[in-house]
């Protein structure tokens, strides 16, 4: 049973709450904010340089005494596919021309992931945060025996059961129950794979069964009574990304705020046209030219990402923001605007409140 506390007792939180890591959205403002009133901040430094993931640690360290994650990005490394890639920039050359721009000439692998090599792991085991949290995978046994060691606990995204077998079985402390309805990419270790698509309620049901370590359940969740649904299912804490994306202290962009702010908030879709993998996005533009997109077209993540970045721009420079990476899940219409810390505090009285 996922009942064990030990992984959150041994941080000291007060409160059910993790801040979901956000590449590119969460800010070691946010991250502190989160972890100074009780819960657990993360910094999403999968797509950063070694350098600037180091000074975002640095940055947050600085904002609170409180313990905080840093989760990093464990996707297989791309395979490219030259012919694949130029065919992928013609069937987007459309798209760009509408801006009077064209395509990259060609594409870039524009991060690495954290099993290429080693230098981002050297970074974590000198800045030491007190959590590290994996998202499309795993790590290797011998970088998990070395953050044991160091007394850093792991946590690792699962989608389904048989994911959450192998993240425990391999080491980790506890396991992020990413549902379906969840923002942002699916965690998915293979994305070539069959997938289930299991909601977070069943998912974290699942797995608090099924599991000797403790589950977080993630997905959908916005507030104390989402909270309280995910204890009562099992979890031990709700890990939540959308219900951030609009506070205060988030580097979200204007477009996407106000994205969230309107009518796209009731529409979200999952689509790997963006970045190669699929991720859940507020429904726009360009996911709608990639609904008939087959997936076998896409090449590999995060090399289609290069593509999408410069496509965004693009419209972006000509005030169309209908090509942004707007991730947000399905909870999106319950987001609230405010701080972080107020949006702390709200929650975990709306916790109470049950
Ligand atoms: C804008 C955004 C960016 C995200 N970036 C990351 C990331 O860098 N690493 C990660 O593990 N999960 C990332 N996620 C997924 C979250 O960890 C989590 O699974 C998800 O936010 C939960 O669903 P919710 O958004 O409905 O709360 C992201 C989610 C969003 C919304």
């Amino acid at each position: 049973m996922s009942r064990d506390l030990t992984v959150f007792a041994q941080l000291g939180l007060t409160a059910p709450i993790i801040q979901a890591p956000m590449a590119g959205v969460a800010t070691p403002q946010m991250a502190a904010a989160v972890s100074t009133a009780g819960g657990l901040g993360s910094l999403g430094i999968g797509a950063s340089t070694v350098e600037k993931a180091r000074d975002l640690i640095r940055q947050t360290r600085m904002l609170t005494n409180r313990p905080f994650n840093a989760n990093v990005f464990c996707h297989r490394p791309a395979t490219r596919n030259a012919e694949k890639e130029t065919a992928w920039l013609n069937l987007v050359k459309p798209e760009f021309e509408r801006f009077a721009a064209s395509p990259p000439k060609e594409l870039a692998e524009v991060y690495r992931s954290f099993l290429d090599g080693g230098a981002m792991f050297d970074m974590l085991l000198e800045e030491r945060p007190a959590v590290v949290s994996f998202h499309f995978g795993l790590p290797t046994p011998s970088q998990i025996k070395t953050f044991k060691g160091r007394n850093i606990l792991m946590l690792a995204t699962a989608t389904n059961l048989h994911e959450a077998r192998q993240a425990a079985a391999i080491g980790m402390d506890a396991v992020v129950a990413q549902g379906w309805e969840a923002g942002g990419h699916r965690g998915c270790f293979d994305e070539s794979a069959e997938d289930d698509q299991l909601g977070t309620f069943a998912l974290t049901r699942i797995l608090a069964q099924e599991l000797d370590i403790p589950v977080i359940a993630a997905g959908g969740i916005m507030d104390g009574v989402g909270i309280r649904a995910a204890l009562n299912l099992g979890a031990v804490a709700a890990q939540l990304g959308t219900a951030f994306i609009a506070t205060d202290e988030s580097a979200a962009p204007i477009a996407h705020r106000e994205a969230l702010a309107g009518e796209s908030a009731q529409h979200t879709c999952m689509t790997r046209v963006i970045s190669g993998r699929p991720a859940r996005c507020l429904a726009n533009r360009f996911t709608k030219w990639g609904k008939h997109i087959p997936d076998a077209s896409v090449p590999d993540y995060p090399v289609t990402y290069d593509a999408g970045k410069a496509l965004n721009a693009a419209a972006s420079h000509h005030g169309d923001a209908g090509y942004g990476a707007h991730w947000a899940g399905q909870g999106a219409p319950l987001s609230r605007a405010m701080s972080a810390t107020q949006l702390m505090h709200d929650l975990i009285s709306e916790i109470q409140a049950g």
